[in-house]
């Protein structure tokens, strides 16, 4: 399956991403987890993203679909994926709609999340992640790790990312109204978009997603 994940930063499409992902066999693509790791590695795009990412501004476009593409033509996405924050502006829609066309590929559907501003404003404030791997994500009261400052899943110290600051925070709900919900109307368009509430215990989203992405539509 080929599937798009959309919805406002700090809707759950990175926790969603992981347990979905794993459910159909696919990679789960965060172009946001992408530029975290080159931060951390203090690669060239790496400095330039950072910048961006900072300022809750989107990275531009140029770098960004070359980032995608290139981890989507690797062997373990041949079959499918799950893209996570990628496209997130109209530009980076029709890119991957001509990259998808000359593979003789289309995508399945578009799963929105849909949240709250003042829950996703709660779910962002409270959020930690693992400096060894930023798609391991938890919540200090609605997912707290079993012991505190610490990865559940691989040990590594967890910290509050530098874009969850207040300012940055009004800055990327912004960007999302403006630049990124236009997608979701472009993919109406080709009939791909399967729209559910966010709200709810993690597991409860998980199977209204799997069920989202069951049914024909
Ligand atoms: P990115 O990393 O993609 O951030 P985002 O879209 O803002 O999304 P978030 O990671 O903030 O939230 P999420 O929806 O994944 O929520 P999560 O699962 O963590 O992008 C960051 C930056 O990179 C961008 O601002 C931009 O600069 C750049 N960038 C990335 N892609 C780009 C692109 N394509 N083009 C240009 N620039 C790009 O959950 C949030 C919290 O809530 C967690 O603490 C979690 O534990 C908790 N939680 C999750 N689900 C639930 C639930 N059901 N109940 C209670 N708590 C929950
Ligand atoms: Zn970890």
């Amino acid at each position: 399956m080929r599937i798009v994940l959309v919805g406002p930063p700090g809707a759950g499409k990175g926790t969603q991403a992981v347990r979905l992902a794993e459910k159909l066999a696919v990679p789960h693509i965060s172009t946001g987890d992408l530029f975290r790791a080159n931060i951390s590695r203090q690669t060239e795009l790496g400095k330039l993203a950072k910048s961006y990412m900072d300022a809750g501004n989107l990275v531009p476009d140029e770098v960004t679909i070359a980032m995608a593409k290139d981890r989507m033509e690797q062997p373990d996405a041949v079959n499918g994926f799950l893209l996570d924050g990628f496209p997130r502006n109209v530009a980076q829609a029709e890119a991957l709609d001509e990259l998808l066309r000359t593979e003789q590929m289309t995508l399945d559907a578009v799963l929105d999340l849909e949240a709250p501003e003042d829950e996703v404003v709660k779910r962002i404030a409270g959020r930690r992640i693992c400096r060894k791997d930023s798609s391991h994500v938890f919540h200090v009261a609605y997912n707290a790790p079993k012991q505190d400052g610490v990865c559940d899943i691989c040990g590594g110290e967890l910290y509050q990312r530098a874009d969850d600051s207040e300012d940055t925070v009004r800055t990327r709900l912004e960007v999302y109204h403006t630049q990124t919900e236009p997608i979701i109307d472009y993919y109406k368009s080709q009939g791909l978009v399967r729209t559910i509430s966010a709200m709810g215990p993690v597991d409860e989203v998980t199977e209204r997603a799997l069920e989202a992405l069951k049914s024909e539509q």
